[in-house]
Formats: C-alpha cells, structure tokens, sequence
C-alpha cells in the first residue's frame, strides 16, 4: 500500500426528511444563495422542503443551471453573488448543479482577472466560499468530495477543477428524493458510479486489500440495487444503498493508498464537450476499448475483478480478464446504455484525432495509472469506441 493523507471534512446528513436540518446547518446571519437547475426541484416538492427549511434565514435563488453546467450561466450567478453580498451557497440538484456551486465557490474568492483560469490553468482553490448540498441525484459523489467539472460552450470545452477548499460543509442525502428520477438519469447515476470505481481499481495490484475489497463491494451493491432501482425508485432499501454507494464512490476514501486511472473519464468529458452526450454515456463508451487496448497492464486486478464481482472463475488470468470486460460492456446495455460512439453520432470520423489533438496541445504528458498513455495511444482507444 501506498502512503497517503486523508481529510474528508463534509458533514453527511442521511435519511429521510433530513433537508429540514438544514437550517442548523447554516449559519443565521448568512445571506444564502440557493442554486438549482432546470426546476425538477419544483415538480417533485424538494424546492419547498429546501423554502420551508430556510424560512428564517436570508435567501435569494438562481434557477436554470443546465446540465453540464455552462460557463456563461455560472457568470451571471456570479453576479448575484457580487451584487448581493452573499456569504453562503446552497446547491440544490445533481452533479452539475454542486460542480456550478463549486465554482462559484471558488471565483467568488479568486483573485485574477478572469475565473476562466481556475479552469484553463487548474488554479486549486484553499479557501472558497462556504457551501452546502441538498443532493437529488445520486451518481457523481460531488456531494462529498472537492472536484468539478464545467462546460464552456463557446470553445465546446469541458474542464475539471478543485482544491481542498472546495469540499461541501455539509450533504443533505436523502433517498426518498430519488423517486422522481427518470430511468435515463437513474441508468446514469448507476453507470457514473460504476466507473468511478474501475478508475480507481482497475489498475495494479498493490497489496491494499481493504482498499480492493471496498472497491469490490460498492460494485457489487450497484449490481444488486440496479435492476431494482431501475424497476422502483421508490423502493427505499435500494434507493438509500444506491445513494450510500454512489457518494462512496468518489468520496477518495477508496482511492486512498493505491494508483489511480481517470482515463476513461479524460476522454468521456471530451465526447460531451464535442457532442452532448450525457456523462456517464461517455464513459461506457470509452471504458470497454480503454481496457481491452490496456489488457496487458491491467489483467491482474481485471481477472480479480472478474472472479470477486462477476463470479468469473474459469480460465487463465488473460482470459478471465476479457471476460470481465464483455460482462461490463453487458451491464452497460442492460441499464439501457449503449457503448459505441456510432450510436449516439453520425458525425464520429475524426473524433479521435481531434481528442488527440487537444491533450497534445493542452501539454499532457501521460494518461492513465502508469501516466505512459499519449495522445497516440488515446485516438487508438477513441477508435476503438466507434
Ligand atoms: O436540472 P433539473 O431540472 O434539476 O433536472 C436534472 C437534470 O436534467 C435531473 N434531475 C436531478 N435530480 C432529479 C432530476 N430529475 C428528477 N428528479 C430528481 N430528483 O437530472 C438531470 C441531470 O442532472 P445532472 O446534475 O446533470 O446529472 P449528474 O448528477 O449525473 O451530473 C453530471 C455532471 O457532473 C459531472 C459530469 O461531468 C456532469 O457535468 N461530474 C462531476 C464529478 C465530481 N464533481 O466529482 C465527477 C463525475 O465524474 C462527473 O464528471
Ligand atoms: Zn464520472
């Protein structure tokens, strides 16, 4: 095992009706900025538990954050934030709505001239603005943890951010607020999860056997809950498991001591900066290919993977390996995923060159555990997802 440091600061409140903790949460003299998105919040009652909840305190609102969360509509919350002295966010929403609040967290505080730089030159940010979360969308885990991920329009960008500044003072997850989430979101949710936890497991072994095996049970229970979810999501017991694994997922507990991927997400952000696609789509599109075009350095924690998750025990390691990989690209589709770029585009020949390109011309020396992936290497796996 490796060494490491870990500090995950977020207050989680748990379970039913806990939004309505939120008012001793924050502080009374804050003057409250509540952020939500496209107004799912006000079909399915959260936007007035979340009302009812800060009746006593100062609250003004910024609606119509999208998903993926667009540059251009952060900077106009951004001047509300400005203009009305606000000292405190709030998200209301799923992963694009927290990543929105992040940074507006973190330009709220920053210095230069342009907060497009948090993004352009990965500037962390120590200290933001402090925020909470009322999460309505498991999939992302930006519900406890300190990274985001905003979309610029106008170039067709997608870029990552964070900093030990950026973590949510507090997560409000409740599960019963699942029950509104259309399949397609719900299939999502299940598949980002999913993903983050084969980026930071599907690399080397190393000897972090605890590490491993909370890797293997969160799969495991995204196995277990999935059908269920899909088929009921107002079935509590599979709500909460899956809400509990999602936020588990990328919280960095499990990522603690042991090499790291992120690949596949790499590439994924460039597919929905260039073509819209949603997110977790992404990375199904790109996993299969990245695994099988890294076979060689990844089939001894794959071939783990296939015999502790999937019950694949016959064959040699290499075999055991491709398997557990078909089986991935199988759970994809049966969630309702596709996992060809060809079926989501018609306008896909050059996507991989172009993604290429841009790594190269953004100064990445290497993706992937071993940092040896170039952008060679990456339009090969681009392809190999056509
Ligand atoms: O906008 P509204 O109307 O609220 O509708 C949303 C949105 O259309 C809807 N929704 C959310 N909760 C709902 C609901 N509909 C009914 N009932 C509810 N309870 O779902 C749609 C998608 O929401 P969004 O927040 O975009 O989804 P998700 O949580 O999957 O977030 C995706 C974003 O997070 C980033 C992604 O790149 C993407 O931009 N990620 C953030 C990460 C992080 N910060 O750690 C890690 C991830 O890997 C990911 O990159
Ligand atoms: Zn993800």
């Amino acid at each position: 095992m490796k060494n490491f440091k870990f500090k995950n600061p977020t207050k989680i409140l748990f379970g039913k009706n806990q939004i309505e903790n939120i008012k001793k949460e924050i502080q009374k003299d804050a003057k409250v900025l509540m952020l939500y998105g496209g107004g799912s919040i006000k079909k399915n009652g959260i936007y007035e538990q979340v009302n009812n909840a800060l009746k006593d305190h100062d609250v003004i609102e910024f609606g119509g954050i999208p998903a993926n969360p667009e540059y251009a509509v952060l900077l106009k919350a951004l001047e509300v934030i400005k203009k009305e002295n606000i000292t405190y966010l709030l998200a209301v929403g799923g992963g694009s709505v927290i990543d929105g609040t992040k940074f507006l967290s973190a330009a709220a505080v920053f210095e230069g001239n342009d907060p497009w730089e948090i993004l352009s030159k990965n500037i962390p940010t120590r200290k933001g603005m402090p925020f909470g979360t009322v999460l309505t969308l498991p999939a992302t885990g930006s519900e406890m943890n300190s990274g985001a991920v905003i979309t610029r329009a106008e170039t067709r960008e997608k870029r990552t951010m964070g900093g030990t500044g950026l973590f949510p003072v507090f997560s409000v997850l409740d599960p019963l607020v699942i029950h509104s989430i259309p399949p397609r979101q719900l299939a999502n949710g299940i598949a980002d999860a999913f993903t983050h936890v084969l980026e930071q497991y599907l690399t080397y072994p190393v000897g972090a056997y605890l590490q491993d095996r909370f890797a293997e049970s969160i799969l495991q229970t995204l196995i277990e809950v999935a059908p269920k979810i899909m088929e009921d999501p107002s079935d509590y017991t599979a709500a909460s498991n899956f809400m509990w694994s999602c936020t588990l997922a990328l919280n960095g507990l499990i990522s603690q001591g042991v090499p790291t991927d992120w690949a596949v997400h790499a590439m994924g952000h460039e597919l929905t900066a260039l073509f819209g696609i949603d997110h977790a789509r992404t990375l199904a599109v790109i996993a299969p290919g990245h695994y099988r075009f890294n076979l060689e350095s990844k089939k001894e924690k794959l071939a783990q993977y296939a015999g502790r998750v999937w019950n694949i025990t016959e064959g040699t390691t290499r075999e055991k390996a491709i398997a557990a990989i078909e089986r991935t690209e199988a759970f994809f589709n049966e969630l309702g995923i596709d996992t060809k770029l060809s079926q989501y585009t018609n306008e896909y020949e050059g996507t991989a060159e172009l993604i290429s390109k841009r790594f190269t011309e953004r100064g990445w020396l290497g993706l992937g555990e071993h940092q040896n992936l170039k952008p060679k290497d990456v339009e090969e796996i681009v392809k190999m997802a056509y």
